[in-house]
Formats: structure tokens, C-alpha cells, sequence
């Protein structure tokens, strides 16, 4: 360990700061009752992730429940952007403006995509290169899309879960991140299956969103390897 000079007192301080990583901002995306939103907002407010700021919640509709959570439970910004027929990189470029406005930065910030129910275009995905996360009900590869637990269960297999990846410019198909495995129970249904599953999601969205925020993450082509903490 280098020794710190009384002479120059400036450097001890640049070193007390640079050992605490910067703030990460992030902002949430959802659509609907935002349950994934809230799991990663109460372990911020827990202190268990420390490296995030919480900056904006965003929804395309003003009904989603989440917003009302981020703003009376957590006193998050929330920011409504109605889709009006716009399509493509027309409507994210208004969710990169939200972003922007609340200091969520490309190349800078962090994006959760919550049950957010819109495929993001290459150019957004493009803006925050490998700063976007995901999660999916069911263990990507397998049942990618929509209804992945109806899937999962019409298709038979034993076992399903959920993933968080990075998202590129694919559908569900970006860097896996963190998987946790949920056993198809017979007489499941879609409800029952779906419940078990979101109970996983809401322990592994926060968990990486953790491993981000610490810098953890170092990603090679498609792998995704996990620096010891
Ligand atoms: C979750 O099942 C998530 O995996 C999927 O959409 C759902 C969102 O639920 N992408 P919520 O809004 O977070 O409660």
C-alpha cells in the first residue's frame, strides 16, 4: 500500500474517495404493478445495495400501479411517456430524454427494464451499451417472449425459473447475468407457476442489480463472470 505524504494531504483524500465506488443512477421502466421495481427500490432503502441512486420510474401508461409505489413508498421521481402511436427509436428517444432529465446518463447510468412491455430499439440499446438490464420468467434460452410460464408449462418441462441478462438488440436474448431455477409442480397452473416464479425474481432483480452497482460484472462476448465480492 502506497504511503500516504503528511506534506500533501490531498492525496490521503483522493484516496478515501476514490475507495468508495461512484453512485450508480438508475432509472426503473415498467408497465404495469411494478413488483420487480419494488423488490430493487426496498433493497436500496434496506441498504443492501449500496452503490445505486434511485433516480426516475418510468411508465408509457399513468395507471401502472408501480408509479404510485415509487412515489408514495419511496419517494422516487416518476415520469409518465405515452406512446402515441410512436414506434421504435421515435418513442425511445422520449424515454432517453425521461432518463436524461433525472441524470440518468448514457455510458453512465443504469436501466431496469420491470415488466416493461416494449421491444427497446437497437439505437436506445445502443445509448446505454451493456447498461440495461432484464428479467424474464422463465430459464433463457428456453421460452423467450410472451407467457413464458404458459410455455413452460404446455411445453411439459420439469423445471422453469428466471433470468437477468443485459439486454442487446434481440429479444431476451442478451448476456445472462443470473438464472434461479423454480420446479414445475404437478397441477401448477399459469397463476400458481407464475407466482412461484416472481417470488424467485424479486431475490435475483436486486442481486443484480448489487453486482452492477459493485463493478462485479465483467462481461466476455456472451459470458458473464462474476468478480468474487
Ligand atoms: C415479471 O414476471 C417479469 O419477469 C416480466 O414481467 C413481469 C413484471 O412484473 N418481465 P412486475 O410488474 O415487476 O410485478
Amino acid at each position: 500500500m502506497a504511503a500516504v505524504s503528511r506534506r500533501n494531504p490531498a492525496t490521503f483524500k483522493n484516496r478515501i474517495k476514490s475507495s468508495y465506488p461512484t453512485l450508480v443512477n438508475l432509472g426503473i421502466l415498467i408497465s404495469g404493478r411494478g413488483s420487480n421495481m419494488d423488490a430493487i427500490l426496498s433493497t436500496v432503502q434496506a441498504g443492501r445495495i449500496r452503490n445505486v441512486k434511485p433516480c426516475v420510474v418510468i411508465s408509457k401508461k399513468a395507471d401502472a400501479a408501480g408509479l404510485k409505489i415509487a412515489s408514495e413508498k419511496y419517494r422516487v421521481p416518476t415520469e409518465v411517456v405515452p406512446a402515441e402511436g410512436l414506434k421504435g427509436w421515435d418513442y425511445d428517444q422520449k424515454i432517453v430524454a425521461a432518463l436524461q432529465k433525472h441524470d440518468v446518463l448514457p455510458q453512465a447510468g443504469l436501466v431496469c427494464l420491470a415488466g416493461f412491455m416494449r421491444i427497446i430499439s437497437p439505437e436506445f440499446v445502443r445509448a446505454y451499451k451493456m447498461r440495461i438490464l432484464n428479467i424474464h420468467p422463465a430459464l433463457l434460452p428456453s421460452f423467450p417472449g410472451l407467457h413464458a410460464q404458459k410455455l413452460a408449462l404446455d411445453y411439459g418441462v420439469k423445471v422453469t425459473g428466471c433470468t437477468v441478462h443485459f439486454v442487446d438488440e434481440e429479444i431476451d436474448s442478451g448476456p445472462v447475468i443470473l438464472q434461479k431455477p423454480v420446479p414445475v409442480l404437478e397441477g401448477d397452473t399459469e397463476e400458481t407457476l407464475s407466482a412461484r416464479i416472481l417470488e424467485q425474481e424479486h431475490q435475483l432483480y436486486p442481486e443484480a442489480v448489487r453486482l452492477f452497482a459493485d463493478g462485479r460484472l465483467k462481461v466476455d462476448g456472451r459470458v458473464v463472470a462474476i468478480a468474487p465480492g
